[in-house]
């Protein structure tokens, strides 16, 4: 008799059961019903006691080979769910190698914030202390008590943002328009520490910061910066300004070759009063009279809004652009660029 056809045929249905199983769990249940304590296998290898010796060997060896034939399926399937489970979970688990890596941007200084930080150390250098102060100003420390007095044509200069709230007076508060009431804020507040003294110490201070007005173009900006400078004393001079705003020029600009010369010019709050202008003996603007910074020996009137004696206390003013002095020291020629934060631009000056 043939007994290897069904043997074959329960070969063909553990193979079609294990590949059905596609857990492992599906796996084992499918391996019971043919290896297990009652599986086909096994009760085929019961069977085999009943059966006379001769037939019992050679049965013995076909079922055994099937049995091998089970097993071996049974391995081959138990590797192949191992190694589905192990894809499946590498999968899960992947990492995209080539997504960019999230860093943390070394950021950098403004290069307006730069110049200002320059502007602090060398003025810092020759004594000069540094002061801050509101953006929105009263009408008063903004135009009147540097000499501009109400409807003064000279206030038309500078065309103003106002704010919707008024001062205790009654007037619009602004936009401070330039650093200039700086000068007022802080000479009062040093007249007042040292009243009384018998002389009292010089005031030499830069005012640095933020100053807004109706104009834009390539070389205007709404929202601008200014450094206002102060020195007063009781023998104070041109002669100082000019010593004194060379030896800075000097040190910004980081060359000794470079000329300066006092233009006569008109501010309310000096007399005289004078643009500063400078020229380099080489590099690409070589020749070229620069205009840097406005500048002028504080009025009388000015000096007395100080809360000081105009005949005792005589010094100069000046004030100067600091987006000027980095568009000069960097050869950039379109201010509106430091203020648009594009990174590409900005980034170049880490
Ligand atoms: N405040 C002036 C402006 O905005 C600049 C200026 C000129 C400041 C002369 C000064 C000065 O202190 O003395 O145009």
């Amino acid at each position: 008799m043939n007994d290897l056809a069904p043997l074959a045929e329960l070969v063909d249905s553990a193979r079609a059961e294990f590949d059905a199983a596609d857990t492992p769990a599906a796996l084992e249940n499918a391996k019971a019903r043919y290896l297990g304590k009652a599986g086909r296998i096994t009760e085929l290898l019961k069977a085999l006691g009943a059966l006379p010796v001769e037939e019992k060997k050679s049965r013995g060896a076909q079922i055994n080979v099937a049995k091998q034939q089970v097993e071996a399926l049974l391995t081959a399937r138990r590797e192949a769910l191992a190694q589905a489970e192990l894809q499946a979970q590498l999968r899960a688990e992947a990492l995209d190698v080539t997504l960019p890596g999230r860093q943390r941007g070394t950021g950098g200084l403004h290069p307006v914030s730069r110049t200002i930080e320059r502007i602090e150390a060398i003025f810092g250098s020759m004594g000069f202390d540094v002061a801050d102060g509101p953006e929105i100003e009263t009408d008063w420390f903004n135009f009147t008590a540097l000499n501009s007095p109400e409807n003064h044509p000279a206030r038309s200069m500078q065309d103003t943002f106002y704010v919707d709230l008024k001062d205790a007076e009654g007037r619009w508060l602004n936009l401070r328009t330039h650093t200039s009431p700086m000068q007022v804020r802080y000479a009062r507040a040093h007249a007042r520490r040292h009243a009384g003294a018998e002389v009292m110490p010089e005031i030499r201070v830069i005012a640095p910061g933020r100053t807004y007005r109706v104009d834009s173009d390539a070389t205007h900006s709404p929202m601008f910066h200014q450094c206002e400078g102060l020195w007063i004393g009781e023998n104070v001079s041109f002669k100082d300004l000019k010593v004194v705003f060379t030896d800075f020029c000097r040190a910004f600009f980081e060359t000794d070759e470079l000329e300066l010369r006092f233009r006569p010019s008109f501010f309310p709050f000096t007399e005289p009063s004078a643009e500063i202008d400078i020229a380099f003996a080489s590099g690409p603007l070589k020749g070229k009279w620069l205009e840097v910074a406005g500048s002028g020996q504080v009025h009388p009137n000015v000096v007395r809004n100080f809360g000081l004696d105009p005949e005792r206390h005589i010094g100069f003013a000046f004030g100067m652009g600091p987006d000027r002095l980095t568009m000069l020291r960097y050869g950039v020629n379109d201010l509106r660029l430091f203020f648009e934060g594009d990174l590409r631009f900005l980034s170049q000056f880490r």
